[in-house]
């Protein structure tokens, strides 16, 4: 399995030009895609700026010596690279599994070329198998909690070392056990209306390029 996710990451590294401002995604697939970023810059000196989408790739982006900014301090973003925990046939996504949802959504929505990083196993015919992360604010995260409840989502509190896990810009998750999505575009457009909910882990057809990683090689799918 690691070795199709670095698979997949060297692929998309291959989109890497120099000069360019990169969207770094967070997770174990786009971890080695953060390497090789990093092998760029050090060993065949591309001048690239690094815009995060997390503490941990942060920290990893630091130690690896990759210049970054923030999403504020950039006129845009030439290409993201994230990984995902699901995908469909028609590009729609479940993303969120480390809990970094909203600053991958903040920085993937200006961001001119977006490209997911996947081993085999996250293509599925429908989406909802994986746990759906909904970020909300804390205040008042019982409200939200109940009315999942009410919907029969099937909502669990994440956590972390026995408390609730608090995201990087200091929010919960919420995650739904939905089990199939029939309609994510729907779905994605009731939970962002939703009082207490920040964003929500359906990535609907945003994503340009997804790179597979599986038994018989690498494929690049386009949107
Ligand atoms: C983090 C994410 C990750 O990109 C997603 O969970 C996939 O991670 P991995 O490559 O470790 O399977 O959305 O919030």
């Amino acid at each position: 399995m690691e070795a199709l996710k670095k698979q997949a990451a060297l692929k998309a590294a291959e989109f890497v030009k120099d000069n360019m401002i990169l969207g770094l995604g967070t997770g174990s697939t786009t971890s080695y895609f953060v390497e090789e970023v990093g092998r760029l810059v050090k060993e065949e000196g591309l001048n690239i700026i690094g815009v995060t989408t997390s503490s941990v790739t942060s920290k990893q982006a630091q130690e690896l010596g990759i210049p970054l900014k923030d999403i504020d301090d950039v006129d845009e973003v030439d290409l993201t690279v994230d990984g995902a925990d699901e995908v469909d046939p028609s590009f729609n996504g479940i993303k969120g599994g480390g809990g970094a949802l909203l600053m991958e959504k903040v920085v993937a929505t200006p961001s001119k070329d977006y490209i997911w990083v996947v081993d085999e196993s996250k293509l599925v015919d429908s989406l909802g198998a994986f746990k759906l992360p909904v970020e909300v604010v804390q205040y008042g995260a019982m409200q939200v909690f109940k009315i999942f409840e009410e919907k029969g989502y099937k909502p669990a509190f994440r956590e972390k070392d026995g408390q609730r896990f608090v995201t990087d810009m200091k929010n919960y998750i919420i995650d739904l056990d939905l089990g199939r999505i029939e309609d994510p575009i729907a779905l994605g457009k009731e939970l962002k209306q939703m009082v207490g909910v920040v964003e929500h882990g359906l990535f609907n057809q945003m994503v340009k390029k997804v790179v597979v990683a599986g038994q018989n090689g690498v494929t690049v799918l386009e949107a």
